[in-house]
């Protein structure tokens, strides 16, 4: 059994808050780490704060159906410690980072994590789309580095991508899997290539609607219904956009266009001018559809 006990979250944004959930309720003492974010201007503790809010709801929603007893949901919420400073990680055996999707900045958390870790400890990235070896090479320890690309939304979807890159040692893989499972997820194993497995088909096809949506083919609401009674995804293209963000998804087209030069994974101009206004979907109050 991989020596996993303390686990460390980077980030408590949308996909942070979820992973920290889900190790905190498969009974990880989880310690949260978040920075000052600039735009907009956001101290880390008010961050903090709001995630730490975003999962005990989530967790409420499943006492309200008798999937979890409060007794747990409060366990659980006990096993999470907010952090602002980088130090407050140093004994984690596993860290999973699930800051924004930017190089730059992942390299320097991947560095300073590399510096303050125990030796045996592995760093994860949950990156949608960017290289995981040049994180690893941002560290000393490159075979305990790989990705962990969990889904939206962390607590219900069931599926985790254990990305290896060309030197991941096996016994980090294992170890992956075998936490994954324990956080009650499906593995499966994907190379260290742009969008993995499941956004190499998927970021293509959002990309699409969006185009469509552009060029006046059909209504957002009708693209949307389309996809959902016809191929009964349960959410429409445009609506799925608004859930995972459209900055978010901005950056991993550009990441992905940049790699592989297919036209179909260059964003769309309709998806910039409405990262540049800010409309990033449900979590800024607007995207295709307004949650205002
Ligand atoms: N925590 C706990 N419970 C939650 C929850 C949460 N965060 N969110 C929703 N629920 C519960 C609701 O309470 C509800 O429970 P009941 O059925 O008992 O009422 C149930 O889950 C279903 O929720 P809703 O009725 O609100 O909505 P829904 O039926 O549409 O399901 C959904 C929600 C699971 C998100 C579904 O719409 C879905 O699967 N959407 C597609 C999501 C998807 O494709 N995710 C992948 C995005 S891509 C990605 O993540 C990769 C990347 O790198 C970008
Ligand atoms: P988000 O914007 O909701 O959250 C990112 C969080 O990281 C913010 O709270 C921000 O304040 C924090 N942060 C930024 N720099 C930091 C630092 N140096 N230290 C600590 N915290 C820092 O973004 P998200 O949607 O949660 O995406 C996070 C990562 O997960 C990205 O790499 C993204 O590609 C990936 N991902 C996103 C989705 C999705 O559906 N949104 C799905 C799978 C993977």
């Amino acid at each position: 059994m991989p020596d996993i006990q303390r686990v460390g979250v980077c980030g408590i944004g949308l996909m942070g808050s979820g992973i920290a959930q889900v190790s905190a309720m498969a009974g990880f003492n989880v310690t949260v780490l978040e920075a000052d974010r600039t735009d907009p201007p956001m101290p880390a503790s008010a961050i903090l704060e709001k995630g730490l809010a975003a999962i005990k709801k989530s967790l409420d929603k499943f006492v309200e159906k008798g999937t979890l007893q409060a007794d747990d949901r409060d366990a659980t919420m006990a096993r999470l410690k907010p952090a602002t400073n980088i130090a407050d990680l140093r004994n984690c055996d596993l860290v999973i980072e699930a800051i924004i999707e930017h190089m730059p900045a992942k390299k320097e958390l991947f560095k300073k994590l590399d510096g303050l870790l125990p030796p045996h400890a592995i760093i994860c990235s949950n990156t949608s789309s960017l290289c995981v070896i040049e994180m690893a090479a941002a560290t000393k320890r490159p075979k305990q580095v790989a990705g962990l690309h969990f889904f939206n939304p962390v607590p219900l979807m069931k599926l985790v991508e254990v990305v290896k890159t060309i030197v991941t040692s096996q016994e980090t893989i294992d170890a992956l899997f075998w936490f994954a499972q324990k956080v009650g997820k499906k593995p499966i194993l994907a190379q260290d290539t742009p969008g993995f497995i499941v956004n190499r088909l998927l970021v293509p096809y959002l990309l699409y609607a969006i185009r469509m949506y552009e060029s006046g083919l059909a209504s957002k609401e009708d693209i949307d219904e389309g996809m959902k009674l016809g191929c009964g995804h349960p959410m429409g293209p445009l609506t799925l956009l608004d859930f995972v963000g459209l900055d978010t998804t901005y950056y991993i087209a550009e990441i992905m266009f940049d790699e592989f030069k297919d036209p179909l994974m260059a964003p769309p101009p309709l998806l910039k001018r409405m990262v540049l206004a800010g409309h990033y979907g449900r979590k800024s109050g607007k995207g295709f559809y307004d949650y205002s």
